[in-house]
């Protein structure tokens, strides 16, 4: 069922978002429709955590299989134990730690709350963001907010109201226009549920912050899965590589940079040679070996910059997918703090294939 929409458009401060809209936006959710608004990871597609039909309603807009979870989000530590029990001392001082932020809890879930937030399973994954706008949104409507990432299955997730409009325009009541999301990756999902806090998906708050307070963290060995059918328990079932694919192929390179970028160079020049079109996302340090070769060229920032890197990253896909490049060409970057994330979310665009040079 596709219902269509007209789609309103708020633009807000975003450190000072204006009450009336926030007001309004908070009155389609208490009505059970659906509003898109900014996080400082990426804009969310929120409905009524509490509403069965709004939940529905946003797998249907965002056309996501109803086997893929969503998250949660709160603006007060209180509201987590009305949505979750049997909460570990250790998910407590994670959220005293790291909330509001860039950190998502899969704890067990309250009898109470709708089964489809969580396709069926026990589980619930909470968060409370720091965005400015989504804070005083959650408040405003003083409800739990279920809300995934706000684009369409398989596409790169929003950074910019532009990007959920691209996606979801017609699908949903209200986007809150708060300018462009600060870190552009996901929240780290971590599962508070096993006897060793697993982590789902890197994400915003990194392995490193993670381990001062659970020194026994362990990151799922699989959350680079190719086939959905070999999925283990604990893979979040967004772990999924297509999740993240962009229209064109993406070829991630690694190896000694002097080769790699070589290789690259090789690469572009013969696609070009048969009139393939080709999108490169370049470090600053190195976009400039690709000038004169006739490719897309679209800089992610210096190499050490993760937190540049990771703001203009998903933007920087849907550029050159709008562009339509057959290829995407990229030089993967360290895999330290928010590196780890950037690499995941790059693999994945590269549905798992890792082009080694040297
Ligand atoms: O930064 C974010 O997390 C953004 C903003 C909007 O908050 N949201 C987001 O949602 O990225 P989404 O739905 O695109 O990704 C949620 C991830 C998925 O990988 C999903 O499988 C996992 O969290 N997840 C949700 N509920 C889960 C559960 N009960 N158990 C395991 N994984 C879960
Ligand atoms: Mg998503």
């Amino acid at each position: 069922m596709d219902n269509i929409v007209e789609t309103r458009v708020l633009t807000v401060d975003s450190q000072q978002p204006d009450l009336a809209a926030i007001q309004a936006a908070a009155a389609v959710l208490i009505a059970g429709g659906l509003v898109a608004f900014p996080t400082e990871t990426v804009y969310g597609l929120g409905g009524s955590a509490l509403n069965t039909q709004a939940i529905n309603r946003i797998y249907q807009a965002k056309r996501r299989p109803y086997s893929d979870p969503l998250i949660v989000h709160i603006h007060s530590a209180d509201q987590l134990d009305t949505l979750a029990v049997a909460i570990p001392a250790a998910a407590r001082r994670l959220a005293a730690a790291f909330w509001p932020g860039p950190l998502t809890m899969v704890l067990r879930r309250a009898a109470h709350m709708p089964a489809n937030i969580a396709t069926g399973m026990n589980t619930i994954a909470v968060r409370m963001p720091r965005h400015p706008v989504a804070l005083a949104l959650l408040r405003a409507a003083d409800l739990p907010v279920a809300a995934p990432s706000a684009n369409t299955f398989t596409r790169p997730s929003a950074t910019t109201a532009a990007h959920v409009l691209e996606d979801l325009g017609g699908r949903v009541e209200l986007v809150l226009d708060g300018g462009a999301a600060t870190i552009g990756l996901e929240s780290t999902v971590i599962d508070m549920t096993q006897d060793v806090p697993v982590v789902l998906r890197p994400g915003g708050i990194v392995l490193e912050e993670l381990r001062v307070l659970l020194p026994d963290v362990q990151i799922s060995p699989q959350y680079i899965e190719t086939h959905a059918h070999e999925r283990k328990p604990l893979v979040s079932p967004g772990m999924l590589i297509k999740h993240y694919a962009p229209r064109a192929r993406l070829m991630l390179f690694d190896g000694p940079p002097d080769v790699v970028l070589v290789a690259m160079v090789d690469t572009a020049q013969r696609f070009v040679a048969n009139a393939k079109r080709v999108g490169v996302l370049a470090l600053e340090e190195e976009a400039e070996l690709f000038t004169d070769l006739g490719v897309r060229i679209i800089s992610l920032g210096s190499r050490n910059d993760h937190a540049q890197i990771g703001r203009v990253l998903f933007g920087a896909l849907r550029a050159l997918d709008a562009q339509g490049v057959d290829y995407i060409l990229v030089h993967g970057i360290g895999r330290e703090g928010l590196g780890e994330t950037i690499w995941d979310r790059l693999l994945r665009a590269a549905e798992g294939k890792v082009i080694q040079v040297g």
